[in-house]
């Protein structure tokens, strides 16, 4: 529980606002919001037979110590039925909130992942996967909680505490403001006493992350801390911040025991005061036995809520936090549904990029700055260039994932304003420098989908990404799940899946990010071949770090600082001396030493 309200809680930003993101959740709900709402008069109902329950359990007792007959059995009949009334309401509330919360975390849920996948690649990159995670699952817990829960109990808990004292005032004016205002009293004097907890406890809970931050690291960063020889310097640490957390928390258990003492003490104090003066008005003939009782079984209604609203304020604040961050899921923007699809034009080149300049949202130098190239049928383009010079920022803006500032990219002749973005990207055959397997089969992995491709044609581009082998080396071949295997694909086979995964979409345009890395230089060229052949009608763009890999490109574009400083083959970049030069002479020298 502290743990969750040190986490969620409202202390970091500002505090966020309850009623709009209730709101939000019930315009989401749609039709299943009604339940919640009966759910909640089924609350007040209750509230409204306490209060009644109280005045009949008085009457009863005043009958009894009357010596009224009729009037206790007529008191018991209404008690019955009181609490008949009682458990079906009960029953009733649970239910309709029960069904008004699947109802409206399947509509939520729907919500969020129906605007997730259609996330610009801008949004979805600037949300850390980890956190949509944490959102998807203990933030859309706090919405439960603060609407299905919290929010209501709040809602009635004040109804039954107003209703008691209206009750409490009626009875009698006097015994209700002391019912009412001693309680408080008290519970603001043990609230002092808990001061100086509180902050112990915090300290406590410190030391114990400390702990934990230590074991952990020493858990993730195990091959780098037996690497290293770190075990007796974090065993140390760890040992000194458990012996911190040991002292902190003993001392806390001292305080808080004693604390527990006076405060168990002190919250009878009410109660004894009520009896003490009630018990004097009855000696008086002011007031009748029953109703002092019903005042004692009242102060509980409003004592206690208003001893714990501010932890409840503060609960329903956190989880108001963890609502926004949700509902602001459903805001993040989304890609653009409109735009055509076309076909090449022979008499056009297959992607044209003029005077292209690009930043990245927050970034303060341009990736791109000032580009212009242009990629014909047939031909194989090459980017080179160092380590940040933008290589991939132009595979981003050419599938449409981001936008230039200005100049404008075209696609078979067309802007990609004009374009569909879904239909864009299926001309293109990527492989980046990321493969995901999904964990299906691995014939299903390079499907993706489409099943008309049959067993001969998945065989094939297997063999040209130099898969072939690999995959029939699996337990069952095409159809071993990759969920068993997921974790001995290595590197470069996951590159070869993705590599004949780019062939069997058959694009017009084959894009190769890094695709070969992991690849030795004799499968890279294979591959290389391999893809030429497979992409003989279509163009490709490939980067790769390895010039070597790159150097039968017609055409190599080599970039720095986002624009092209030279263009041409091979041999012509090589005669020039210039940058290509550099890096290839560099890379050249590497090889020869290794
Ligand atoms: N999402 C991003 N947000 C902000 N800046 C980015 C982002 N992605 C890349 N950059 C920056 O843009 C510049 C170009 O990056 P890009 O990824 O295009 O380089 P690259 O040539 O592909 O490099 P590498 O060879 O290392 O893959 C770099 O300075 C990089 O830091
Ligand atoms: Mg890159």
């Amino acid at each position: 529980m502290a743990s969750q309200a040190v986490n969620a809680g409202p202390a970091q930003g500002p505090k966020p606002r309850v009623f709009p993101q209730v709101k939000r959740v019930l315009v989401i709900s749609g039709s299943h919001s009604p339940f919640l709402f009966v759910s909640v008069l089924c609350g007040v109902l209750l509230a409204v037979l306490t209060v009644a329950s109280a005045h009949v359990s008085a009457r009863m007792l005043d009958a009894v110590l009357g010596g009224n007959l009729p009037v206790f059995v007529r008191m018991v009949w209404f008690a019955i039925a009181i609490a008949g009334a009682q458990s079906l309401l009960t029953a009733g509330k649970r239910f309709m909130s029960g069904k008004f919360w699947q109802g409206a975390s399947f509509n939520l849920r729907h919500a969020l992942s129906s605007r997730l996948s259609r996330a610009t690649a801008a949004a979805a990159s600037s949300e850390h996967s980890g956190q949509v995670l944490s959102k998807l699952t203990s933030d859309l817990q706090g919405v439960q909680a603060l609407v299905e829960t919290d929010l209501p109990d709040l809602f009635v808990g004040l109804v039954r505490g107003s209703l008691a004292i209206a009750y409490m005032l009626w009875c009698d004016w006097m015994l209700a403001l002391v019912a009412v205002l001693a309680a408080p009293a008290v519970f603001a004097i043990v609230g002092r006493l808990n001061a100086p907890v509180m902050g112990l406890s915090q300290k406590t809970q410190e030391a114990l992350g400390d702990a934990n931050e230590v074991a952990t690291e020493s858990l993730v960063g195990a091959e780098t801390v037996r690497a290293f020889g770190l075990q007796d310097r974090l065993y140390g640490s760890f040992v000194r911040h458990t012996d911190r957390w040991l002292s902190l928390s003993l001392r806390t258990g001292r305080i808080q025991g004693a604390i527990t003492a006076v405060g168990f003490g002190a919250s009878f104090t009410p109660f004894i005061l009520v009896l003490g003066i009630g018990g004097f008005m009855v000696l008086q003939g002011r007031l009748g036995f029953g109703s002092v009782m019903a005042f004692l079984e009242l102060m509980n209604h409003v004592a206690f809520p208003m001893r714990d609203l501010p932890r409840i304020m503060n609960q329903i604040s956190g989880e108001a936090a963890s609502a926004e961050r949700v509902l602001n899921l459903l805001d993040i923007p989304v890609e653009r549904e409109d735009g055509g699809d076309f076909n090449p034009d022979p008499a056009l080149p297959l992607v044209e990029f003029w005077n292209v300049t690009f930043t990245y949202p927050g970034a303060t130098a341009p990736a791109l700055a000032g580009l212009s190239f242009a990629l014909n049928k047939g031909e194989m383009v090459a980017l080179a260039g160092a380590s940040g010079s933008g290589k991939t920022s132009v595979i981003r803006l050419l599938l449409g994932d981001y936008a230039p500032d200005s100049g404008e990219i075209r696609v078979f002749g067309h802007p990609l304003s004009e374009w569909s973005p879904k239909a864009l990207r299926r001309h293109f055959s990527c492989v980046d420098q990321s493969t995901y397997l999904f964990p299906f089969s691995v014939a299903e992995n390079l499907r993706l989908g489409r099943d008309e491709i049959g067993d001969e044609e998945l065989r094939e581009a297997a063999s040209a990404a130099q898969a072939a082998e690999f995959i029939e080396s699996l337990p069952k071949g095409y159809e071993t799940p990759l969920g068993e295997v997921g974790n001995r694909v290595s590197g470069g086979e996951r590159q070869r899946l993705s590599l004949a995964r780019a062939i069997l979409r058959r694009g017009d345009i084959l894009i190769l990010d890094e695709a070969t890395s992991a690849l030795d230089y004799r499968s890279e060229r294979q591959v290389i071949e391999g893809l030429r052949e497979h992409f003989s009608d279509a163009a490709a763009l490939v980067i790769a770090h390895r010039l070597s890999s790159v150097q039968y490109a017609d055409r190599i574009l080599v970039l720095s600082e986002g624009r092209v400083v030279e263009e041409g083959p091979h041999d012509e970049l090589m005669a020039l001396r210039g940058k290509y030069y550099q890096l290839y002479s560099i890379q050249q020298e590497g090889r020869e030493r290794e």
